[in-house]
């Protein structure tokens, strides 16, 4: 069976199921195997709040239902290779989080959202989201802020980034532009056939062999700022110097490509 094929017909049941009750499935992405299937419908689901949520968006008192994604974790039955969940939306953003970051921030995931009425809420705020509670350290970053979540997948980190990690081999100078790009932008910019594409590709956008970075970069405050229509502030996230290391790391990816 293909892939295409597989992962639809998982959707569709995954579609049939959710409509009755709390559960999360999880696959594995690898055709033909086994479905690598999680339920959490005996999960125990908690109210809570989250500042870190709502520092993020300018929100106050917003209030969730959410469970316990390391619990979720704990009944993986075979983990295989993978180290991480690829977390596909409807709206063509793609997240991926790490086993590692989903136990050390103790990652929750929403199953109900509700936010106070006076806000603003752009169409993506929608379960399933990804939820820091209040006691963890977590890093403020785009990552942590998938929202409109339908399908969750088991992957490996390392196969997964791999396209992108050839390029930082080859040069070690876009190391941390790189780490900025797939903390903060990946999930809306594909590169190198992976990541979501909500946003486009931005390699497509800018010509990076003349002048395309500071085009980019002010492309980008111009767009992500605060007053974002669609709530879509990722300015918060990167300082103005990750702002350039982005913008080296994607010369060097166009270079590579040309
Ligand atoms: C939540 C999804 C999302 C994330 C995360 C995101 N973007 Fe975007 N971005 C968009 C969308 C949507 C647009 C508008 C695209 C359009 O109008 O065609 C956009 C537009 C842009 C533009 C302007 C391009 C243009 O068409 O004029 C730039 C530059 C950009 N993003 C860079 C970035 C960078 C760099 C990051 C990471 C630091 C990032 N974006 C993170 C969704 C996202």
């Amino acid at each position: 069976m293909s892939i295409s094929k597989f992962t639809k017909c998982l959707g569709e049941n995954i579609k049939t199921v959710c409509f009755w009750g709390l559960a999360v499935f999880i696959f594995s992405t690898q055709a033909g195997q086994a479905a690598e299937m999680l339920d959490i419908r005996n999960l125990k689901s908690r109210e809570m709040a989250s500042a870190y949520f709502d520092r993020a968006m300018g929100y106050q008192n917003s209030r969730f239902a959410a469970v316990s994604l390391v619990e979720a974790l704990d009944r993986v039955p075979f983990e295989g290779g993978a180290d991480a969940l690829i977390l596909r939306c409807r709206d063509d953003y793609e997240g991926i989080i790490s086993f590692d970051d989903i136990r050390r921030y103790d990652i929750r995931l929403a199953t109900d959202i509700r936010i106070d009425p006076q806000f603003k809420r752009p169409s993506w705020l929608q379960a399933w989201l990804l939820l820091i509670p209040d006691d963890s350290s977590a890093p403020s970053m785009e990552r942590f802020m998938t929202a409109n979540i339908e399908k969750i997948y088991l992957a490996s980190s390392v196969d997964y980034y791999a396209p992108l990690d050839k390029v930082v081999m080859n040069h070690p100078e876009a190391v941390s532009g790189s780490r900025v790009y797939k903390q903060n932008c990946l999930f809306c910019h594909r590169l190198k056939g992976i990541g979501g594409n909500k946003g486009g590709s931005l390699l497509a956008k800018f010509d990076f062999g003349q002048g395309g970075r500071d085009a980019m970069e002010s492309a980008f405050l111009n767009f992500h700022h605060k007053m974002n229509e669609d709530k879509q502030n990722v300015e918060q996230f990167v300082s103005h110097s990750a702002l350039k290391e982005i913008g080296l790391f994607l010369s060097l990816v166009f270079s590579e490509d040309h």
